[in-house]
C-alpha cells in the first residue's frame, strides 16, 4: 500500500540533501518513504492525503525516557517549588513502587506513556531500566520496556539501594544484573554524579557493559561539575546527557570528539568515527529548576546536540517534545531549525539510527529521506515556527509511525 501526502505548506526534510520544501509532496510504501518532491510532480499512490497546506517534519525522537515505573511523586514535586532542592533520592520512592506492581499494570502504564508521546508527535523513543535496582526487577523492566518501545538502555547504575554498599552493588550491576538484563537491552547507561556513582565505579559499569556488547550513554554533569563528559568521551559513548554544568573543556572535548567524523552532503549519512552527541534536557531542566544547559555554546563549538525529553516522575514528568523545542527557542537560544533538528535528527544520532538500513535491518529515522522509515509528524500550522510563536497549543494533527497513521 502507497499513500501520497501532498500540498504540504513547510515540508522539514532534516536532510542536508533535501533540506526544506515548500509545497512539496511525499509518498510513503510499507514503512519506508519512497518518493519525496514537489507537490506538482509526485506520483500517484493507492491513497491520497491533501495536507492543505500544513507543515510536515520529521516525528520526534525521544532518545531519553525512564518510562517503566509505578508510583507517583508530586509531594517530592511540590517540595522542590516551594524551595527544597532536587538529589537523587526519590528515586528509591519509584523504585519501591516499581517494585510492587505486578507486570500488567507496568506494561500498561509503559504503554499509556508511550501513546502520551505519540499523541504529541513522537515517533521513535528510547526508555532506560533503572527502577529495579535488584536483579529480577531489572530484569523485568528491561524485558518489559522492549516491548513498548524502540530501543532499550540498562541503568542498573541509577541509584545505590538503600542499606546497599556501594561498590557491592557497583560489582552486582556489571555481572548478575547485566546477565539477567542482556537479552533486553542494546545500551547501557550510569548516572555519574556526587550521591549516584563515583567516576570509578561509572568506569567499572562502562568497561562491564561496553565488554558485555552494549553501546554506551551516561548521564553527566547534571547536578553539578564532574567527571561524566570526560568518561562519556574516553569510552566514546553515543551520548552524554543532561550536561547543565560544563567548563570549557567539556566542551571542547565534547567538540573534538567529532573531529574524525564528516556530516557530509547528506546529512543522514555521516562517515567517519563518530563522537558522543550531547543531549539536553529542557523540560528536566525547568521542572528541577536547573541552569539550562548551554545548549547554544555547545551548538557554536560544533558539537552534535539532542533534546530529549527525559520524560520520568522524579524530574521531567512530561513526554512533550513539542514543550522541549519551544523552551529551547524561547529559553536557550537556539532557532527553530535548530531545535527541531536536535529533537529529530539529534536523536537519531545519539541512538546511532541516522544512517539508512544497517546490520540488524533497521531504517534511519529522524530524517525524511527515500528509504528512511516513514516516521511524519504533521502540524496543525502552516510551519515548525508554531512550535515556538504558540507555545503549549495543540499543533500535532497527524502521526505516522513506519508508515502507519496513528494520530
Ligand atoms: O534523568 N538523573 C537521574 N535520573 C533521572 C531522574 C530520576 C528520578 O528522579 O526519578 C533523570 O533526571
Amino acid at each position: 500500500m502507497s499513500e501520497l501526502i501532498s500540498n504540504i505548506g513547510e515540508l522539514m526534510t532534516q536532510d542536508g540533501e533535501l533540506g526544506t520544501l515548500y509545497n512539496g509532496a511525499i509518498v510513503l510504501e510499507g514503512e519506508r518513504i519512497s518518493w519525496i518532491g514537489p507537490s506538482e510532480q509526485a506520483p500517484a499512490a493507492d491513497t491520497h492525503t491533501d495536507a492543505q497546506g500544513r507543515a510536515v517534519l520529521p516525528g520526534w525522537v525521544d532518545s531519553h525516557t525512564h518510562l517503566i515505573f509505578a508510583g507517583d511523586r508530586t509531594a517530592e514535586f511540590e517540595a522542590r517549588m516551594a524551595g527544597e532542592k532536587y538529589s537523587a533520592g526519590g528515586i528509591a520512592v519509584t523504585m519501591e513502587a516499581t517494585r510492587n506492581a505486578g507486570d500488567y499494570d507496568l506494561t500498561r502504564m509503559g504503554l499509556g506513556r508511550v501513546g502520551e508521546a505519540v499523541s504529541q508527535g513522537t515517533t521513535y523513543l528510547e526508555t532506560k531500566t533503572g527502577y529495579g535496582l535488584d536483579v529480577d526487577n531489572e530484569a523485568r523492566c528491561a524485558r518489559i520496556a522492549s516491548t513498548v518501545v524502540d530501543e532499550v538502555t540498562y541503568l542498573g547504575a541509577h541509584l545505590v539501594p538503600a542499606g546497599m554498599d556501594a561498590d557491592e552493588y557497583t560489582a552486582l550491576v556489571c555481572t548478575d544484573m547485566l546477565d539477567a538484563v542482556r537479552p533486553y537491552v542494546s545500551w547501557a547507561d550510569v548516572f555519574c554524579e556526587r550521591g549516584a556513582f563515583t567516576e570509578e565505579q561509572s568506569r567499572a559499569v562502562l568497561n562491564a557493559c561496553r565488554a558485555a556488547g552494549l553501546g554506551l550513554r551516561v548521564h553527566g554533569n547534571q547536578l553539578g561539575h564532574g567527571a561524566g563528559v570526560g568518561l562519556a568521551v574516553e569510552f566514546k559513548a553515543a551520548s552524554v546527557d543532561h550536561v547543565n554544568f560544563l567548563t570549557d573543556s567539556d566542551v571542547a572535548l565534547l567538540a573534538q570528539s567529532w573531529s574524525g567524523w564528516q556530516a557530509g552532503a547528506n546529512a543522514g549519512r555521516g562517515a567517519g568515527e563518530r563522537g558522543t552527541v550531547a543531549t539536553v534536557l529542557p523540560a528536566c531542566d525547568l521542572s528541577t529548576r536547573a541552569p539550562l544547559a548551554p545548549a547554544r555554546q555547545l551548538l557554536d563549538a560544533g558539537v552534535p546536540v539532542a533534546i530529549a525529553s527525559n520524560a520520568n516522575p522524579g524530574t521531567s514528568y512530561t513526554s512533550s517534545l513539542a514543550f522541549c523545542v519551544a523552551t529551547a527557542v524561547l529559553q536557550m537560544g537556539l532557532s527553530v531549525h535548530e531545535a527541531v533538528r536536535a529533537a529529530t535528527y539529534g536523536g537519531a544520532l545519539a541512538l546511532g539510527r541516522e544512517t539508512g538500513l544497517d546490520q540488524d535491518g533497521k531504517r534511519a529515522v529522524g530524517t525524511l529521506a527515500v528509504g528512511h522509515r516513514a516516521d511524519l509528524h504533521m502540524l496543525r500550522a502552516p510551519s515548525a515556527t508554531h512550535l515556538a510563536y504558540r507555545p503549549g497549543m495543540p499543533l500535532t494533527s497527524g502521526v505516522w509511525r513506519a508508515g502507519v497513521r496513528e494520530i
